[in-house]
Formats: structure tokens, C-alpha cells, sequence
């Protein structure tokens, strides 16, 4: 079996923070929400990946390469994104005659692929869908079930939805789904929508079972969905000190990185905070993951995502926030007093 993992499309939901960063290499606990993807599936014995590209292809090679995968990782890139089942057309080749799993990049699943690919294996369907029950599934594809809860169709985006049920973004194929790829037409989104694709194979009589998601699953497509991610994420982590701690005092379960550097602080877990960070006089709350190469001083933060090389100095209280790379927030200690922005298209301040 192979694998074809998602790394494109434009992520707007997710602006600023995607004018520069592909959404799939935001990072949830400090790790981009990509790895989770191919992780599972090297976990599921997958040792051939194609990891689909959009506009910030070069980013995601570089990324991807920097870590060793006990896998072969081809790189393919789609142009246009024209829907997840245009993908599987771009990915023909590399797809060849081979059942595979394909997975959003930008989801994540608590309790990994294996289930399903015993699953997929042993019920040997056409395709195998992942379901999930959620609050609000007029934001993805949603499955109408039978009374023995048998797949009976699928609606993307459904104003009226026939179940809570989401289609998670992970779905199983044999390759009959690149025939069925083929013999769909755009959505009124111009896309090739996988959800038309699987419910072509429901029309023309090959078997599409159901999977339904225990663990949670949460996709990252907008601002609290990683926030979200993160807590959820954050839940799970083993605490463990690998940098220096000084006059400081650490309650729960608290991860710091080597080369971190945290001073005259309280830092509450769940929290992260990553390689050659400084943190002085700060207290750093639940659910709160700081990126690498971070300085944070006199401020109070928690339930945030901070990423790599941002600096925070007197800052006051933040919470729930999402602070990209590189950013720069401190107390304005001059006149005339007031907050001095320079925000980037799209950003959002809550004061
Ligand atoms: C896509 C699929 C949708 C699915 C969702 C899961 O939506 O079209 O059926 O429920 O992924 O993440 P999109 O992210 O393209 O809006």
C-alpha cells in the first residue's frame, strides 16, 4: 500500500500566517501539523509517501528533508489546486495500480491510521471513509447513513446536514478512484471534490465502508482549530527538562527543550517551549506552546501557540493567540501612548 499526503492548497482561513507559511508546516506542539500525517503512516507499515505540493513547494521539501523518514518520500506537484481528487490525478503515476491511503496534511488523529488500514485490509472495500461526529458538519462532507450504518452518500459542505457525521480527511482507496476522478465534473467551488468521487463509487456499485473515529480528529483549517490542536496535543506530552532551569517554579507536565534557558518564571503545563529559548520574569500558562530560539520577558501568556524566533517583552497578558514567526511585541514606553501596530493583511487583533 502507498500513501499520498496533502501539502497544498492556499489556506486562507489561516491569513496572514499562510502569506508565508504553507498551513501544513504550522506547528501544533511545536512540530508542523504535516509530521503527524507522515508519521501515521510510517506507523501503519506505509513506506512509500507522495506528498502532494502547492504554492510554497520549496518550503515543504526543505522541511520535510530535514528529518529522517524510514520511508521513500516522492515529492509531486499539483499546479492549480484544482480539489483533493484532482490531486489523485496528478498522483497518478506515482499511484500506479496500488491500493493507498491518502490524508489531508493539515488533519490530525489522535490514534493514528492503524485501526483503519486492519480495517480497510480485512473488509477489502473499494474505499474505506473515516467518520467523525462533530458540532457543526456543515463546514465539511457529511455521510447519510443507513439504519446499519452503511454509507449511503455523502454531501460536501451540506447546508442541511443528514447526520453530524464529518468525513475525515483520511480516506483508503483501491485505484478504481482514479477512474472515478476522472468521470466527475467541478464543484460550484471549481474543484474536483474527492467527496463527488467517492459517491461516483457509490452510484456505480462498488463497495465504500465507514470507519468511525474513537480518539479525536481535528482539522487545522483555521486559527482556533489549531488552538485547539494544540491543547489537544499538549494533553498527551510527557514532561521532561532538557534545558536549564533557574529560580523558576514548574507545576504539571512541562517539556523544555535543550538550550532553553527559563529564569526567575512560572511556567504551568501543559506547556512546550522549544531549543534556545529565554524566558525571564514570565509566567507561561496551560496549554502554551513556544517555538524555537524564542525570548519572552515580564509577560504573561497562556493557551497560545508562539512560533520560532518571535520576541515578547512586557507584553502584559495574552491568551489564546496565535503568534506567527519572528514577531515582535513589547510595551510601547514612549509618548504619545497607545498601541503602535504594524500588522500584516488579514491579521486579526482582539484588544
Ligand atoms: C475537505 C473535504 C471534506 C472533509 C475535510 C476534512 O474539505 O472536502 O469533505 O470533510 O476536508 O478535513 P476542505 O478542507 O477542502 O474544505
Amino acid at each position: 500500500m502507498k500513501a499520498l499526503i496533502l501539502s497544498g492548497g492556499h489556506g486562507t482561513r489561516l491569513r496572514p500566517l499562510t502569506y508565508s507559511q504553507q498551513k501544513q508546516l504550522i506547528p501544533v506542539a511545536n512540530k508542523p501539523v504535516l509530521f503527524y500525517a507522515i508519521e501515521d503512516v510510517i506507523e501503519a507499515g506505509i513506506r512509500d509517501i507522495g506528498i502532494i505540493l502547492g504554492p510554497n513547494k520549496e518550503q515543504v521539501i526543505e522541511m520535510v528533508g530535514s528529518v529522517e523518514w524510514d520511508a521513500d518520500i516522492e515529492f509531486i506537484y499539483q499546479g492549480d489546486p484544482l480539489g483533493l481528487a484532482h490531486a489523485i490525478l496528478v498522483a497518478e503515476d506515482f499511484l500506479g495500480d496500488e491500493s493507498f491511503v491518502m490524508y489531508l496534511g493539515d488533519n490530525i488523529l489522535r490514534d493514528g491510521i492503524v485501526q483503519h488500514a486492519d480495517k480497510f485490509g480485512e473488509l477489502n472495500p473499494d474505499s474505506l471513509i473515516l467518520l467523525c461526529e462533530v458540532e457543526e458538519p456543515q463546514r465539511f462532507g457529511v455521510a447519510d447513513l443507513d439504519e446499519e450504518g452503511r454509507v449511503k452518500r455523502l454531501i460536501e459542505k451540506p447546508k442541511i446536514p443528514p447526520s453530524n457525521y464529518a468525513l475525515a480527511g483520511i480516506y483508503f482507496f483501491k485505484p478504481v478512484i482514479i477512474e472515478a476522478a476522472k468521470n466527475i465534473k467541478p464543484s460550484w467551488r471549481n474543484e474536483l471534490e474527492i467527496t463527488d468521487a467517492i459517491q461516483w463509487l457509490i452510484d456505480n456499485g462498488y463497495r465504500v465502508e465507514a470507519s468511525i473515529v474513537e480518539g479525536w480528529w481535528k482539522d487545522t483549517g483555521k486559527p482556533e482549530d489549531i488552538l485547539e490542536a494544540n491543547r489537544l496535543i499538549l494533553d498527551d506530552i510527557q514532561p521532561r527538562n532538557d534545558g536549564t532551569v533557574e529560580n523558576s517554579k514548574i507545576v504539571g507536565r512541562v517539556v523544555v527543550e535543550p538550550g532553553a534557558v527559563v529564569k526567575n518564571s512560572m511556567i504551568k503545563g501543559p506547556c512546550i517551549i522549544g531549543r534556545d529559548c529565554v524566558i525571564s520574569n514570565t509566567y507561561i500558562g496551560p496549554y502554551t506552546s513556544i517555538g524555537n530560539s524564542c525570548e519572552i520577558v515580564g509577560t504573561e501568556i497562556e493557551d497560545s501557540v508562539v512560533m520560532d524566533g518571535s520576541k515578547i517583552v512586557n507584553a502584559g497578558r495574552i491568551v489564546e493567540s496565535l503568534i506567527g514567526r519572528g514577531v515582535r511585541i513589547r510595551e510601547n514606553d514612549s509618548k504619545p501612548k497607545g498601541h503602535k501596530l504594524v500588522i500584516g493583511d488579514n491579521s486579526e487583533i482582539i484588544i
